[in-house]
């Protein structure tokens, strides 16, 4: 890949800082402990993004619990007896390889830095560390980089090259991998668990040893009982759970895409084993139409089948919704057959009974679970990076200006109407803060603004994303109408000032 792939490769990374800044500028999201130079994978969603993060889990609890009789909700602590993780294998295998550089001291997820080297017989035309991109080659990404010096002589020897290239968890014999920061030389690989430990009450020894939750999934599994004894679900059922989740990341990166401390909202839903397969299919394409319904667009969204190779020991099968963001295509959310591994591990582990008994067909038996088990942030991410447009508006002046606005779905949007009053005088603010009140009082979220040129207060809701901005001016007073401006088309309609939310509420669906 030549200028074209550098081109593309950099206007994708100052989108994605564009939107950063946007997040902080508006207050979406800020970096955790600002003040003290933040902490590494740990973000704080600021009045706009509690808004946005908190909309987007009410959607999925309306949807997934409320508007259904085969799902209940449960809500469980996050830290769980030891015991927990062990039955579930993180204490055995949660891990990651990890790898060192000698040099700069780095750390990284070894499986995730290539080390590319290009002889000429003995002779080393390239070498160099590089962190994978889903998007780029390990090869085009080191093309990419290279100096005049080293870009010329690979020109040189194009078709003499022979080219090796390894990931840092597969070293082949003879050869070292290198860091892609100072081009240092790595350790070997390491595994690296990824699970938070704690220590409960005064005395800290490894009897008083806990994790914070990797998973909120192992809640469910350890609540399946209590749920069947004490609600009237019976298989084909599910259990639903939002809640924070702990993993302790080698590389914490993409903003707010891979953090230590972060939300999932999972279902784990119990069936036959012969019906296991038409859950799954339900589940899969159930979830991925979910988010295209919000409004990420199906050409930028991806359901990907898991290869045989990939699958999890446990799972019979497994798809990832993916999503084209900034940074490359990542997972959103992963849906899978969990078959009936789980519950015989706990049943194992605990030595209680995990069966059900079937009153109809006298069968007694552990579920298989199918598992949607999606990120609340990486979801809230995708939605920033779907949301963030930059057109043409005309200004007060009706000349046309850049801007920059959040498209999201009305539904998600933190903030749904804007109320204005055209000027700070004859007896507008009066009038607007009437009509704030009465939609507040709706329960739609609503925000009042009387500062500065109307422009530029339709501007700053531009950016929050807000889908209606409704003014107040001159003919309020004449025949009691508003206007009403739609944040997407710019359109101005003139309604009732009184008929404000039942126009909103038609349109936010
Ligand atoms: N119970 C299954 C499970 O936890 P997972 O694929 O490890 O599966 C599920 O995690 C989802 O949680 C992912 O699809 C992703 O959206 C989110 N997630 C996982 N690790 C994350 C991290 N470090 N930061 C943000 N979200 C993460």
């Amino acid at each position: 890949m030549g200028k074209e792939g550098k081109t593309d490769l950099s206007s994708r990374d100052d989108l994605m800082g564009k939107i950063v800044a946007l997040c902080k500028r508006r207050g979406f999201i800020f970096q955790s402990s600002e003040i003290y130079g933040g902490i590494n994978g740990f973000w704080d969603y600021g009045p706009l993004g509690v808004e946005l993060k908190r909309n987007l889990k009410n959607i999925w609890w309306e949807d997934v619990v409320r508007k259904r009789d085969d799902i209940v909700g449960l809500d469980a602590a996050i830290i769980m007896n030891p015991k927990v993780w062990e039955a579930s294998g993180h204490v055995g295998g949660f891990s990651d390889p990890m790898v060192d550089c000698n040099k700069c001291k780095a750390r990284f997820r070894a499986d995730r830095i290539f080390t590319v080297i290009g002889r000429v017989g003995d002779d080393v035309i390239v070498s160099a560390g590089v962190e994978a991109d889903s998007d780029l080659s390990a090869r085009d990404k080191v093309l990419i980089e290279a100096n005049s010096k080293t870009r010329h002589k690979i020109d040189h020897y194009r078709d003499q090259i022979k080219w090796v290239m390894f990931s840092a968890d597969k070293v082949p014999p003879n050869e070292k991998a290198l860091c892609p920061l100072c081009e240092g030389e790595l350790t070997e690989a390491r595994k690296f668990n990824l699970m938070f430990k704690t220590s409960i009450g005064a005395m800290e020894d490894s009897s008083s040893v806990a994790y914070l939750r990797p998973e909120t999934a192992q809640g469910i599994f350890c609540n399946y009982k209590n749920v069947l004894d004490t609600s009237r679900v019976r298989p084909p059922f599910g259990i639903a759970q939002i809640g924070k989740a702990f993993r302790n990341e080698i590389n914490p990166r993409n903003f707010t895409f891979r953090s230590r401390e972060f939300e999932q909202m999972e279902i784990e839903f119990f069936c036959h084993e012969s019906d296991a397969d038409k859950w799954y299919e339900y589940w899969r394409d159930a979830r991925y139409k979910w988010y295209i319904d919000l409004g990420l667009t199906s050409s930028r969204l991806r359901l990907r089948d898991h290869e045989k190779e990939e699958l999890a020991h446990y799972a019979a099968s497994c798809a990832d919704i993916e999503y084209d963001f900034p940074f490359g295509i990542s997972e959103l959310e992963g849906v899978a057959n969990r078959t009936d591994y789980d519950l015989k591990k706990h049943q194992e582990h605990s030595g209680k009974d995990m069966t059900y008994f079937d009153d109809q067909t006298k069968e007694r038996y552990i579920p298989y679970v199918i598992e949607p088990s999606g990120g609340v942030d990486r979801a809230v991410l995708a939605f920033i990076c779907e949301a963030y447009t930059e057109d043409e508006a005309p200004n007060d002046k009706g000349k046309m200006q850049k801007r920059v606005l959040m498209k999201f779905h009305p539904r998600l949007a933190p903030i749904k109407v804007a109320v204005f009053p055209l000027v700070k005088k004859e007896g507008m603010p009066e009038a607007a803060r009437k009509i704030y009140d009465d939609v507040l009082a709706s329960g739609l979220t609503c925000f009042y603004d009387e500062k500065g040129a109307i422009g530029r207060r339709y501007r700053r809701q531009d950016e929050a994303g807000t889908p209606f901005c409704v003014t107040v001016d001159g003919q309020t007073f004449e025949d009691q109408t508003v206007t009403i401006r739609d944040r997407d088309s710019l359109k101005q309609d003139r309604i009732a000032a009184d008929k404000v939310v039942e126009y909103v509420r038609e349109r936010i669906g």
